[in-house]
């Protein structure tokens, strides 16, 4: 079974609008397991090494200014394939491209202010990961419910 941990951030206007708890539930309801969970203040500092990959772009410095805004909460998703199916529960970046039935599909209208942020491959998975939680903030343990969950 390939199972993969994914970053998973609700956003400020997540926390601002009271949508948290409708989104980790999305999450919670697919199956995947909530390794890491923690609302905290992204600074500035911070949010310039997950955004590097933007650094330059129009949209950065809103982008900064809007993730610092107001606290976030930041999590880590186990499962299997968890990186590709929190992507497609999270839905389109470009906010007209997100269908119904994603997260942003469903409950976002601007592509800035989009409430939630997923990894987009292992590789920012593992750097975002590292990037907001220590290793012992980082659970692993058993559920009873896996085995309906991957019922071999
Ligand atoms: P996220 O998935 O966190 O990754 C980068 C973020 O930049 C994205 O969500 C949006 O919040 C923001 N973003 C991406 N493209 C644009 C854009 N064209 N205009 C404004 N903000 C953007």
């Amino acid at each position: 079974m390939a199972v993969e941990r994914s970053f998973v951030m609700m956003k400020p206007d997540a926390v601002q609008r009271c949508i948290v708890g409708e989104i980790l539930s999305r999450f919670e309801r697919k199956g995947l397991k909530i390794c890491a969970l923690k609302m905290m203040v992204v600074d500035r500092p911070l949010a310039q090494k997950h955004y590097k990959e933007h650094a330059g772009k129009l949209f950065y410095e809103p982008l900064i200014r809007y993730i610092t805004s107001s606290p976030v909460v930041a999590m880590v998703l186990e499962g299997e394939h968890a990186i590709a199916s929190t992507r497609r529960l999270v839905g389109a970046t470009k906010i007209e491209e997100a269908l119904p039935g994603t997260i942003r599909g469903d409950l976002v209208i601007h592509t800035r202010s989009n409430v939630v942020h997923a990894s987009d491959s292992k590789k920012s998975a593992t750097r975002e990961i590292a990037l907001f939680f220590a290793p012992d903030e980082i659970l692993s343990y058993e559920k009873d419910l896996e085995r309906w969950v991957y019922y071999e």
